[in-house]
């Protein structure tokens, strides 16, 4: 397991692809290091790598994925940088998922019993109630990954904690908040944070590109809108309790 001593206190991102050449995130080393530059730049200590692992779309492994975090922090001190890079997965619901999940071999948060999960966004399959209570079951505890992309939750945000209350922590994403998506879902995240119902808030950031346009602007806003307690809680003291209790 990683250490963690070094970051506590600090902001962590629990959520972005910043290991090259794993999926559709940074795309080579250099854009890695433009990425962790950017975050260290805006008061991140930690981030948590969090490549997809889907049923098609890209190769997954917990080997590749921790000797590419790895080799990226190497690559990130001889660059003079002190964030810290910690891996997990980000797995969408499908077979993978459940294959994984059976064999207990998911890949968690930094070594903790927390699993980030995206949930499909047009519909909401009848057995996701009982996946989730399953995933805790097995000894995880779910983070739901911008559940605010979903279709069914839009404009029923009491569906989504009825699904997640006591069974699931509910991330919100910066690429959300910025707008990325379009009017609803920046609509609903929004609400997700404002309302208080949101327990992380993470910038799936995929690429250098959206230091500028979405981790700064959405960070000032997040700064101007929220009281300064709950955003310390949401960038800072949430994240460093779930990964300290690896
Ligand atoms: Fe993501």
């Amino acid at each position: 397991m990683n250490s963690i001593v070094s970051t506590a206190g600090g902001r962590i991102d629990l959520h972005l692809h910043v290991l090259p050449g794993l999926d559709d995130g940074a795309r080579d080393d250099d854009a890695a290091l433009e990425m962790l530059r950017g975050l260290q730049d805006a008061g991140f200590s930690r981030v948590v790598a969090t490549p997809h692992a889907d049923d098609a779309r890209y190769t997954y492994g917990p080997e590749r994925i921790e000797a590419a975090r790895a080799a990226l922090e190497a690559r990130a001190r001889e660059a003079g940088l002190t964030i810290d890079v910690g891996r997990g997965a980000e797995y969408a619901y499908g077979a993978r998922f459940h294959d994984e999940l059976a064999a207990r071999r998911l890949m968690t948060i930094d070594g903790s019993r927390y699993v980030l999960l995206e949930l499909p966004e047009t519909f909401m399959p009848a057995a996701m109630p009982n996946v989730l209570f399953e995933v805790g079951a097995a000894g995880y505890y779910p983070i739901v990954a911008h559940p605010e992309r979903c279709q069914p939750f839009h404009d029923d945000l009491d569906r989504l904690l009825a699904l997640t209350t006591g069974r699931a922590l509910i991330q919100v994403s910066f690429r959300s908040l910025a707008g990325t998506f379009g009017r609803t879902i920046k609509k609903t995240a929004w609400a997700l944070l404002e309302g208080g119902h949101a327990d992380l808030v993470a910038t799936d950031c995929h690429s250098p590109r959206e230091l500028p346009k979405i981790v700064r602007p959405v960070l000032a806003e997040l700064e101007s809108r929220l009281p300064p307690r709950r955003l310390q809680q949401l960038l800072s003291a949430t994240p460093n309790r779930l990964i300290a209790a690896a």
